[in-house]
């Protein structure tokens, strides 16, 4: 018998007296620019290799956003196809949580500007950022106000133009990231148990591993600032990696022990799409078979906040989670921030 469909888990929210009530994602939607930057052309642009990237990350290509196109405008087309597939009109969405680390710009926030686009007139809107964690960092903030009953719909976005913060001349980084959106609608859903568990965690002491020094408080912009590439998104690669295989690892056991289930149960693992062999190890070490993982980085690369928002959308849309299905997130990025979460489909 297949565990997956056979799964007996623990509910760890059932412990508090939320009357029955549960948060589900309800829909997913997903949006990617249409201009595909492949490793070829990157070849032209930094000493590289298609070789190169692809045996060290597992990219093959990555979207680029038009320069007219914002965060904000692709965070709203992966919003308004949730929306669509929800059946939802945007004015019953009650809150809107937009995580990205590429804001259109540092206030107003980008969910305000999306709220306009998408026409969501009744919704508070705010940003979080918690870098490539932020999307499950939102579904735990959304999932708070469902189960509150405070809101009755939250819109959960993950949205990024990474291509605005990258350095086209550091070949470290240039050629990982991409651009991108993912969208969930939480809402509660009677006899469906949803978002089980949501583990986060971060830590500040490494935040000089992943960020980009310029352009707040610390660091304004200055024509010094400009010359010394301080705008520019950087990173420690090899300590980055070795704590996201420890971090993602950590945080998968401990939303499984909550659950009280093990990795035989999840029908389908997404992880943050960063790198092919932090998702091996990562997958090694929780003891998931490959045909359980599901991977898309070769298409787009590191699309930070959107990653896991965008990979789920594939997930439903290729058939590979049906209802009922429990599903395993995990994510690790910039802060260090880290998470994971089971989802009953
Ligand atoms: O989303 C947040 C989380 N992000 C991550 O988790 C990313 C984590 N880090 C990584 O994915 C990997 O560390 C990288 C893909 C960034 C780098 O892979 P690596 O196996 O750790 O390579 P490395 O940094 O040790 O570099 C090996 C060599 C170096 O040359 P030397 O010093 O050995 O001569 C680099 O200069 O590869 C060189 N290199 C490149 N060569 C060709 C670095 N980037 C490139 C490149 N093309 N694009």
């Amino acid at each position: 018998m297949n565990p997956a469909s056979s799964k007996k888990f623990k509910n760890p929210r059932a412990q508090h007296d939320f009357k029955g009530r549960t948060c589900s994602i309800v829909s997913v939607g997903s949006y990617v620019p249409e201009r595909i930057l492949r490793n070829a052309d990157l070849e032209k642009m930094v000493e590289t290799t298609d070789e190169w990237i692809t045996s060290r990350t597992g990219i093959r290509e990555r979207r680029i956003a038009a320069d007219d196109e914002f965060t904000s405008d692709i965070a709203a087309k992966a919003a308004s196809r949730a929306l669509t597939k929800a059946r939802l009109q945007a004015e019953q969405v009650d809150m809107i949580v937009v995580a990205t680390i590429t804001p259109d710009m540092l206030f107003p926030s980008t969910a305000c500007l999306v709220q306009q686009k998408i026409g969501a007139h009744r919704a508070a809107a705010f940003d979080i950022e918690a870098a490539c964690s932020g999307f499950i960092y939102g579904l735990e903030i959304g999932q708070q106000f469902i189960m509150s009953r405070t809101y009755d719909t939250v819109l959960v976005i993950g949205a990024e133009k990474l291509s605005a913060i990258i350095d086209w001349s550091d070949r470290n980084t240039c050629v990982l990231f991409g651009d991108g959106a993912g969208a969930a609608i939480l809402q509660n859903r009677p006899g469906s148990h949803g978002l089980l568990t949501a583990c986060m965690g971060a830590d500040g002491t490494k935040a000089h591993l992943l960020s980009m020094p310029g352009g707040g408080s610390r660091c304004p912009a200055t024509s010094e600032s400009v010359a010394a590439r301080m705008h520019y998104l950087r990173m420690d690669g090899k300590e980055t990696f070795k704590n996201a295989v420890n971090a993602m690892y950590t945080a998968a056991k401990e939303s499984l022990r909550r659950c009280e289930i093990d990795i035989r149960h999840i029908k389908c693992v997404i992880p943050h799409q960063a790198n092919r062999r932090i998702i091996d190890a990562v997958g090694e070490r929780i003891g998931a078979e490959p045909e359980q993982i599901f991977v898309n980085l070769d298409k787009y690369g590191n699309t930070s906040a959107a990653s896991v928002a965008i990979a789920l959308d594939e997930a439903v849309q290729c058939g590979r989670i049906q209802k009922g299905d429990l599903v395993l997130l995990i994510v690790f990025g910039a802060g260090l921030t880290w998470g994971a979460a089971v989802i009953e489909w």
